[in-house]
């Protein structure tokens, strides 16, 4: 065993002389941010790999959901899931909406789209689903959803750069999707994120929201922004990492198909499901029968230094701080039994063997 300690993830890094081969134009040119030619080339470069309309690089994922909301001028009610990184709620708290939970499939652990329509109110303006693990949501039957009721859909995509539906991106689905580039992410740039949407008029105002709301001749404020800038040093890693992205992408894949291989025909465990769509294989989330051998197992693999992570625990619905309790009993039994186990570039295969094994006894 190498890499002790073993966490659930680890960033993909390019080597450091290809960062500081594009760190030196950044020097010269001495401009670190305001859209500068490195954000635009990033921007151009995830366009061209993954096939996508338009994208706005901006400062986190979670300032990307913040941003697609203000663009859509929503207020009101957003339907979401529970199983989710509480930034998703925390983006509609922050701008002013009211998250209402809708619970989960229990296969795919995204938001079931048969229980949406029961929570629509004269005050829903929007649903914001998940693309949980990268798993992609029933986009088709949730768009059916916001036609008949006129409202907006924005994808919380943090997880599902690579995500396909039908060979198209998932980041292409909805009014606006929104992903992150952080440093646990299949593509990072450290602290990143992006908005995608198929829309030229939504993709000029998301950009002005990003630049405190200026219009393009910067004499005047013509949108309700803020600061939501990438710099050109997290740029310059992104464009340094997106060269990696495919190899990284297929390393991840190859030990995904492991795990599940070595790890289906134990009768205590359950895994996440595609029903729509291919997933990017950039976490392996097992569920167990109890959270009392989710709790056992993961004891053991701490005695050997290895730490999954307990993704999604526990249910955002119960965090009564941010919330008022509303009941989605599939999303907090299964945040109580599901482990994300350990899954990165520079995580041999023999450590992978061992995890399995642990488990397995
Ligand atoms: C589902 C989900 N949404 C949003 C975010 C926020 O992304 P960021 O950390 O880039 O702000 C995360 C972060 O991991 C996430 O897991």
């Amino acid at each position: 065993m190498s890499n002790k300690p073993i966490f659930v993830t680890r960033a993909s890094l390019a080597p450091l002389e290809e960062y500081t081969e594009i760190l030196k134009g950044v020097w010269e040119r001495g401009i670190l941010t305001h859209n500068g030619p490195l954000v635009q080339q990033l921007e151009a470069d995830i366009c061209a790999e993954l096939n996508l309309s338009h994208f706005v690089a901006v400062s986190n994922g979670t300032i990307a959901l913040q941003m697609a909301i203000k663009a859509l001028e929503l207020q009101g009610e957003i339907i979401t899931t529970p199983f989710t990184w509480i930034a998703t709620v925390s983006a509609i708290k922050w701008e002013g909406c009211t998250p209402v939970f809708c619970d989960i499939d229990p296969e795919t652990l995204n938001i079931d789209p048969a229980k949406i329509e029961a929570l629509i109110t004269d005050k829903t303006v929007a649903i914001m689903p998940v693309h949980v693990f990268g798993v992609p949501c029933d986009v088709d039957a949730i768009q059916a959803i916001a036609d008949k009721h006129g409202l907006k859909v924005i994808y919380d995509a943090a997880h599902a750069i690579g995500s396909t539906y039908q060979g198209k991106s998932i980041l292409e689905f909805g009014d606006i999707s929104a992903t992150s580039l952080h440093a646990t992410k299949l593509l990072n740039t450290a602290e990143g994120g992006g908005c995608i949407t198929k829309n030229k008029g939504l993709f000029h105002k998301l950009q002005r929201i990003r630049f405190f709301g200026h219009s393009d001749d910067k004499t005047d404020i013509v949108e309700d922004g803020f600061n939501g800038k990438l710099t050109e040093v997290h740029a310059a890693l992104g464009l340094a990492n997106l060269k990696y992205h495919k190899q990284v992408a297929e390393d991840r894949k190859r030990k995904y198909n492991l795990y599940l291989e070595l790890l289906q025909n134990n009768p205590e465990l359950t895994f996440q499901k595609s029903k729509t769509g291919e997933c990017n294989y950039s976490y392996f989330p097992v569920i167990f029968e109890s959270e009392e051998k989710l709790l056992k197992t993961e004891n053991k693999l701490k005695e050997t230094q290895i730490y999954p992570r307990r993704y999604f625990y526990p249910s955002v619905n119960t965090y009564t701080k941010v919330v008022p309790y509303q009941p989605c009993p599939i999303s907090e039994d299964i945040s109580k039994r599901i482990l994300c186990l350990p899954l990165y570039w520079e995580l041999k295969e023999e450590d992978v063997q061992q995890i399995i094994q642990i488990i397995n006894s």
